[in-house]
């Protein structure tokens, strides 16, 4: 069973998620933190990076979808991260725009953290976030995280500080 909650259910992507993902990671100010946004075939790569996770690990990052109307509004789940010499796990959100500021990436970021102590059974789950990134610093924060370290990650042929937040199981 994945991850549930009052307002959202996630769920695994598919092919059928291409266009939704296209209006999310096409979005210039949804993709500031990545360097502006994933042309189709980045985007068609990123949704095939996912359906290779789920089979792989089990998990990877979810559709997000609003129970109310049926409709994914962003991508939340688990991942396995390079950090330093480590492969660690990371929970991810991107959001559509127009679903910013009503507590969904929160909502749907909580639920992967009990997921990833519940099902999983890890002992510490991060998220991996730019230094300048201080709404997804926030979700972090709402989740229970607290900042542990740094590193400087290279994407796109840029340079980027990054901060590991993360929490351990009590
Ligand atoms: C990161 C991202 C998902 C955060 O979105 P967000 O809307 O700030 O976060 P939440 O969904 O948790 O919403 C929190 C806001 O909803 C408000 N809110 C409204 N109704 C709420 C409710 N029922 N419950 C909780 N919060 C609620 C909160 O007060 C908070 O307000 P604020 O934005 O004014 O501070 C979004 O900025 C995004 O998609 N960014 C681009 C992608 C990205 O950078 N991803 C992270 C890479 S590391």
């Amino acid at each position: 069973m994945l991850p549930e909650t009052t307002r959202l259910i996630l769920r695994e992507m598919t092919d059928a998620d291409y266009d939704a993902l296209r209006a999310i990671m096409q979005d210039p100010q949804v993709m500031y933190a990545y360097e502006g946004p994933f042309t189709d075939e980045e985007v068609r790569a990123w949704l095939n990076r996912q359906l290779e996770r789920y089979v792989r690990f089990g998990f990877g990052l979810w559709a997000v979808v609003l129970k109310e109307t049926g409709r994914v509004i962003g991508q939340c789940g688990l991942t396995m991260q390079p950090w330093k010499e480590e492969s660690v796990l990371e929970i991810g959100y991107l959001f559509r725009r127009d679903a910013w500021h009503r507590g969904y990436a929160t909502e749907a970021a909580r639920a992967c953290r009990e997921y990833a102590f519940s099902v999983l059974g890890t002992r510490e789950v991060c998220s991996i976030i730019r230094d300048t990134n201080l709404a997804s610093q926030n979700v972090a924060r709402r989740n229970g995280m607290t900042p542990r370290d740094t590193w400087v990650k290279h994407f796109r042929g840029v340079d980027m500080p990054h901060i590991r937040f993360a929490i351990t199981r009590p």
